[in-house]
């Protein structure tokens, strides 16, 4: 089948171990099942792989992508759960050491199918396109997460979250609006933070600019370029959020003291389960909100979205097609 994968790892250069061919068919284990892949999205997670982050270099061929929509084997529409845990776990799948995503032990969704646990597979509203369904699982899943789960956060709070453009950024800022928060977002970028007024945030600042009120809650996926900015901005008994790192993970200053003076909470949070998800679509298909698409792709032309995501010129998802 048609697919679009790992072959080798680079640090500098991930796009060199990209391949866009031929695989072999997933192999389907008992409890598993086949999805026929209308529609993939892209995470910053596929070009982590292609640095040889969190995925082994035995398990190379990888077919990436964790996210994906399309048919189950009696036709019906529907989404993907990425996160696939051991059979014996039981409750909150993130939480379940052996967990993984798609794409890390078992194959990833850019291809013409894809394997999953029977339980890892969704309805799909119709009120909601294939592109839009592939948005959900990694970063709108994730952002859900951190705002209404580890977030903790209710209508009328005021959340901060930084690096606009991101896919989980967007999602955030589009989530935190439909739940009635106050919205600031930050950007290095003045057209990425004219687009985040269009998508719902009420005020935008540059990255790093003082704000004009304490917020209740930061979500960060950037790491250490706005993580000081992050934690100056929190109340007293203020919380940080955070999923992720782009931009590094090794910190100038942990702001400490700050954090114990002001007594702060600081929180992880990663993807989501699958009840979560399916509450997630749900919202959506009740509210009428959708992920926003920086642009679609046909899956053939996959490498020019992984080099859009690798340049950081991307505002909301890129979404690939079948
Ligand atoms: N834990 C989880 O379950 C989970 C799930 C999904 C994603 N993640 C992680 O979350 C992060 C974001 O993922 P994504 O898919 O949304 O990635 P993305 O779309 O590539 O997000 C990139 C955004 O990060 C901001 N950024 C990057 N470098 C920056 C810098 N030096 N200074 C300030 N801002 C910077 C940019 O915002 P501006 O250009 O607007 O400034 C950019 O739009 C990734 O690290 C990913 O691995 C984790």
């Amino acid at each position: 089948m048609f697919a679009v994968y790992a072959e080798s790892f680079s640090t500098d250069d991930p796009l060199s171990g990209l391949a866009v061919g031929e695989r072999p068919d997933p192999e389907v284990p008992d409890g598993w099942t086949t999805v026929t892949v209308k529609a993939a999205a892209l995470n910053h997670h596929d070009l982590w792989s292609l640095r040889g982050v969190g995925l082994k270099e035995e398990a190379l061929p990888m077919i990436l992508g964790c996210d994906a929509s399309g048919l189950d084997e009696d036709g019906n529409e529907v989404v993907v759960h990425a996160v696939v845990s051991d059979p014996s776990w039981r409750g909150d799948e993130t939480f379940d050491p052996k967990r993984s995503l798609l794409s890390e032990r078992y194959q990833g969704t850019f291809a013409d199918k894809v394997a999953v646990p029977r339980v890892n597979v969704v309805p799909k509203p119709a009120s909601m396109s294939f592109e839009e369904a592939a948005c959900l699982p990694t970063a709108w899943l994730t952002a859900y997460r951190m705002l209404f789960g580890q977030g903790d956060l209710n209508a009328g709070d005021t959340v901060l979250v930084q690096g606009a453009g991101g896919g989980v950024a967007t999602a955030l800022i589009a989530l935190a609006r439909a739940g009635g928060l106050r919205v600031f977002a930050t950007s290095r970028d003045e057209a990425k933070r004219n687009k985040a007024l269009e998508l719902g945030a009420h005020e935008v600042f540059e990255s790093g600019a003082r704000l004009p009120v304490k917020v209740d809650a930061v979500m960060e996926t950037v790491g250490r370029a706005t993580w000081s900015h992050s934690i100056r901005a929190l109340r007293p008994g203020g919380r940080i959020v955070v999923s992720g790192t782009t931009s590094g993970p090794k910190l100038d200053d942990a702001e400490l003291t700050r954090i114990f003076f002001l007594q702060l909470s600081v929180v992880g949070s990663t993807m989501g389960t699958r009840d979560e998800l399916a509450s997630l679509v749900t919202l959506l298909d009740a509210s009428g909100t959708r992920p926003l698409i920086d642009q679609t792709l046909p899956m053939e032309k996959a490498r020019d979205g992984f080099a859009a995501m690798a340049s950081g010129d991307v505002f909301g998802k890129i979404v690939f097609t079948r």
